[in-house]
């Protein structure tokens, strides 16, 4: 006889998208950038997505974090619907969920490195010391030199820059990191540097990491590398 597993026993994914579709109004034109987009992401797993440029990427990390709406079709993050969640909730909890980090950084100038990972966690109810404590502990974990937790980003590479955004997306400990292009705005060595780190937060830490890039190396450091060649139509199947 056959054992049938109770679905409570199936490890619930990072994310689920299920016929997701949206598209943009461009003058008199609609752009149908997704779909009917199926995609699932296993929790731990890390993902390099590879396509074309204008084919979608940034919308779907978008999509995934809660910061734009589907026109239709379901979306669940580590099981929650995001369209169950009003604006004030999902603010809190992209918070505690989701780490983002971009090809430009988008650190604020005029604040410390310290500062600038400090952001998120004012949306938590935490001392001052505590805050520190995180800051420095993520600060130190993205290998930025101690004596540069003080310095602005215009006094850092841009290499040390990337690792203080990715200090930013994991002071709040959230399970899951969305990098869009992470490496593009890197010499071959920083990017590599970057990637090697993503690596050990994938291990070490076990976050879930879904990475648009274009990055060559990219490859040979994630689980599974996903090419699309004609934007993200339909399901999506690993090359
Ligand atoms: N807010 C927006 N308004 C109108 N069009 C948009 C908007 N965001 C993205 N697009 C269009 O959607 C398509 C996909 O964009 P994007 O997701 O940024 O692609 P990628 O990240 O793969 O380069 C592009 O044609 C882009 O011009
Ligand atoms: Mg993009």
């Amino acid at each position: 006889m056959t054992a049938i597993l109770p679905e409570s026993t199936t490890p619930t994914p990072a994310v689920d998208l299920e016929a997701v579709s949206k598209s943009y109004r461009r003058g008199d034109e609609i752009v149908h950038v997704l779909d009917h987009f199926s995609f699932t992401v296993a929790s731990g797993d890390f993902i390099a997505l590879m396509a074309p440029s204008g084919s979608g990427k940034s919308t779907l990390l978008n999509l995934i974090g809660g910061l734009d709406h589907p026109d239709q079709g379901r979306i669940r993050v580590a099981g929650t619907e995001l369209a169950g969640l009003r604006e004030s909730a999902l603010t809190r909890w992209r918070s505690r969920n989701i780490g983002f980090i971009f090809q430009l950084y988008y650190l604020i100038p005029v604040l410390s490195a310290a500062r600038n990972v400090e952001l998120p966690l004012l949306l938590q109810p935490l001392s001052r010391a505590e805050r520190a404590k995180r800051v420095e502990a993520a600060l130190t974990l993205t290998g930025l030199p101690n004596e540069r937790h003080h310095f602005r980003p215009p006094e850092l590479s841009g290499g040390q820059q990337q690792r203080v955004a990715i200090a930013r997306a994991i002071v709040t400990d959230p399970p899951l990191l969305l990098c869009d292009e992470p490496t593009g705005d890197l010499d071959r060595a920083a990017g590599n540097e970057i990637l090697e780190l993503l690596k050990t937060l994938n291990e070490r830490l076990h976050k879930t990491i879904l990475m648009v890039t274009h990055d060559p190396h990219a490859a040979e450091l994630a689980h599974r590398v996903v090419h699309l060649e004609k934007g993200l139509v339909g399901e999506l199947r690993a090359a």
